[in-house]
């Protein structure tokens, strides 16, 4: 098969579809990859990395779609690309047709085989191609949330792994999934005191078991919440509730038992937040204070830290695309349920139905 990995065109997307190791799995097994130049760039891989894993260069970003049976990327495609993408073409990359009914109007019209990364989805209900997004977030969480800790960018002044006579900073994490418990574990090697809030038992007896004693757990709860915030310097907001909003477990009036200067990170911003008084934000501003609290809500954080991004988005997609590139669509999602999950519109007809849901169109999914 033809594989294009076009240049990410979104603003400040600096990931990229594939890296040089996964050119070469594709060009070993006799397909042939298309990369538009400069692809890479922003993730720290160079054309000729590429090149000595087999891929042809191309200029521009419209030769990788004409040449392509599949194309493979990371964020949905945007406005520009639109009428590059031909009839029949897989598309494999993060779509979040929910959010976008031009997106989705535009896929339909384009009669191309859309795959998406976030529904490819486990027996167990895990999405194993959004597991490594939150796996960053939730460490990153917590690289942040130190940083705007420091006193000259307005946080308490607190090390969070104190000193030899000096106690240790307190971290508060809500929420003990992928995102949770990576920002606990970030926390606690920093010699952090941390606790772990859940509603899930089932998340808490794990932390519990695999995690050391400094990180304790908590059954989440108004009440158990209003009592942490006040003594804690860091609290990360890691809650998810699957397809619907996050719940608003830190409202406006707590900010006043929090102490000045403490800092509260969102990652869950992306679904509408878990703090009353979040909004979003971007690397090139992150933070904003209401009333002295410091409030960090990158709805992008993977995006500051582009390399491992890359490599940990392209070591679980790899996988999948080598069935794709191999067996075709029709026969690789015959063979792969997760894989068929992420069927969301094909050759013009949507076949997800949270899709015809999220826009209220009558149409039937079949
Ligand atoms: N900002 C970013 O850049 C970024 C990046 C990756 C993920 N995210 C977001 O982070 C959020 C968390 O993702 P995840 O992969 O960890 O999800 P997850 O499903 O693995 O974990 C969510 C956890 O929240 C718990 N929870 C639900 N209600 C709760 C409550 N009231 N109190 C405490 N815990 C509660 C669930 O039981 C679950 O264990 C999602 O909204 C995801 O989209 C954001």
């Amino acid at each position: 098969m033809k594989i294009g990995i076009p240049k990410e065109i979104k603003n400040n997307e600096n990931r990229v579809g594939m890296t040089p190791a996964g050119v070469f799995e594709l060009t070993k097994r006799n397909h042939i990859v298309y990369i538009q130049t400069s692809a890479g760039f922003g993730s720290g891989f160079f054309d000729e990395d590429y090149q000595e894993a087999g891929a042809i260069i191309l200029n521009s970003i419209e030769e990788v779609y004409a040449s392509s049976d599949m194309i493979v990327k990371v964020k949905e495609p945007i406005q520009e690309e639109y009428q590059l993408i031909k009839p029949n073409q897989i598309v494999f990359t993060y779509f979040h047709f929910a959010s976008s009914e031009i997106l989705t109007k535009a896929m339909i019209k384009s009669d191309a085989i859309c795959i998406a990364y976030e529904t490819v989805e486990e027996a167990d209900g895990s999405l194993p191609l959004l597991i490594p997004m939150s796996e960053v977030a939730g460490r990153m969480s917590i690289q942040q949330g130190a940083k705007y800790l420091e006193k000259p960018i307005k946080g308490r002044g607190v090390l969070l792994g104190g000193v030899p006579g000096v106690p240790p900073g307190k971290v508060l994490v809500l929420g003990a999934g992928i995102v949770g418990i990576q920002a606990a574990k970030m926390a606690a090697g920093l010699g952090a005191h941390v606790t772990i809030m859940d509603i899930n038992m089932k998340q808490l007896r794990y932390v519990n078991d695999v995690m050391p004693n400094h990180v304790v757990t908590e059954f989440s709860s108004e009440y158990n919440i209003r009592k942490r915030i006040e003594e804690s310097d860091l609290i990360i907001g890691g809650v998810l509730i699957k397809g619907a909003k996050a719940p608003k477990l830190i409202t406006k009036d707590m900010l006043k038992n929090m102490r000045p200067g403490t800092v509260i990170v969102d990652v869950a911003v992306d679904q509408g937040g878990c703090f009353e008084t979040t909004k979003a934000t971007t690397h090139e501003d992150p933070t904003y204070i209401i009333d002295d609290v410091v409030h960090y809500c990158v709805a992008n954080m993977p995006g500051a830290v582009p390399y491992t991004s890359t490599v940990a988005l392209t070591n679980v997609t790899l996988p999948y695309v080598i069935k794709l590139a191999n067996d075709g669509w029709e026969k690789a999602c015959e063979n792969n349920v997760p894989l068929s999950k992420g069927l969301n519109i094909v050759k013009g007809k949507v076949v997800y139905k949270e899709i015809t849901e999220a826009f209220n169109w009558e149409t039937e999914v079949t």
